[in-house]
């Protein structure tokens, strides 16, 4: 019988590593996720309890059950055109605008997921170019700190549930095809070889990116400390270029912080712009 109880001692440790490796803020009394999310890598990785395992996960050797166990304590709830706005906003605007402009559009999709909030952006892109009086080349890049997602986004292969959340039968019949689990749907090429994924942690340096004119950072500073959150908004401002644009969640703002970002209403929902 594998021990599921995480000593008090224990479990402030792994608050403080989690956080330090990923920004992600436990608080107090989250032994029941850890628990839940933790369990199912007992036996892959041959642990004898959850200390043990996060014991492990914090020593610097064992890097592999170190990935998994940051990858595990991610949310990665999502939807397509999730609030919306930020694609209306997306295609009523920054699209006319940067086909006038430059003719070109890079997208960031900062923390993606499974992939439905960059595949969105490339879905309104498509559908939007030909109401548009120059043609526009869009670049999505969507990263996540969570292999697991990084893995699922470039498969883009979607089960029945996250195909129903969000997502129109016209939406689904323009932009999906029969993938070979049956009732699961891929996500065309089309619309796929717009699109790049890879792994990156919002901690790290962005620099190697380059610079985009659009960010999506949404639903994921909600889970960092200010001082966290302070940092990842100097980077995206340094990630954008000159009148770039930057969506944050419905939830999310960043009064209180020291940014060059202002604030321009779109009625409904906010979006940020290079002041
Ligand atoms: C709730 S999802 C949001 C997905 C999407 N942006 C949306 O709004 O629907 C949050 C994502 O942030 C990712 N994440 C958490 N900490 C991160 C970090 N330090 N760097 C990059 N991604 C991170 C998680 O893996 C998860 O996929």
């Amino acid at each position: 019988m594998l021990d599921k109880s995480i000593r008090a001692a224990d479990y402030e440790k792994f608050c403080r590593f989690l956080e330090h490796q990923c920004g992600i803020l436990l608080g107090e009394n989250k032994q029941y996720l850890v628990k839940s999310r933790l369990s199912p890598l007992l036996v892959t990785f041959n642990a004898t309890s959850l200390s043990d395992l996060i014991n492990r996960a914090m020593s610097v050797r064992e890097r592999e059950l170190r990935l998994a166990v940051v990858d595990a304590m991610t949310t990665n709830e999502t939807l397509w055109f999730r609030d919306s706005y930020p694609f209306n906003v997306l295609g009523d605007t920054i699209l006319p605008e940067f086909a006038q402009r430059t003719g070109s559009l890079k997208v960031w999709s900062a923390a993606a997921s499974s992939g439905q909030e960059a595949y969105s952006i490339a879905m309104t892109a498509l559908e939007r170019q030909n109401q548009l009086r120059r043609p526009i080349n869009v670049r999505v890049l969507g990263t996540d700190i969570s292999n697991q997602m990084i893995a699922q986004c470039k498969k883009a292969e979607y089960e029945p549930l996250a195909l129903a959340r969000g997502l129109s039968l016209e939406r689904k019949q323009r932009f999906f095809e029969p993938a070979e689990k049956p009732g699961a749907m891929r996500v065309t090429s089309k619309v796929r070889q717009m699109v790049d994924f890879r792994h990156l942690n919002l901690l790290d340096s962005y620099a190697l990116l380059g610079k985009f004119d659009v960010i999506f950072c949404r639903n994921v500073l909600i889970y960092f400390s200010p001082q966290n959150k302070q940092k990842i908004l100097n980077q995206l401002a340094q990630s954008l270029n000159p009148n770039g644009y930057l969506f944050l969640g419905a939830s999310e703002s960043i009064s209180g912080f020291d940014s060059p970002f202002k604030m321009q209403r779109c009625n409904p929902g906010i979006v940020y712009r290079l002041a």
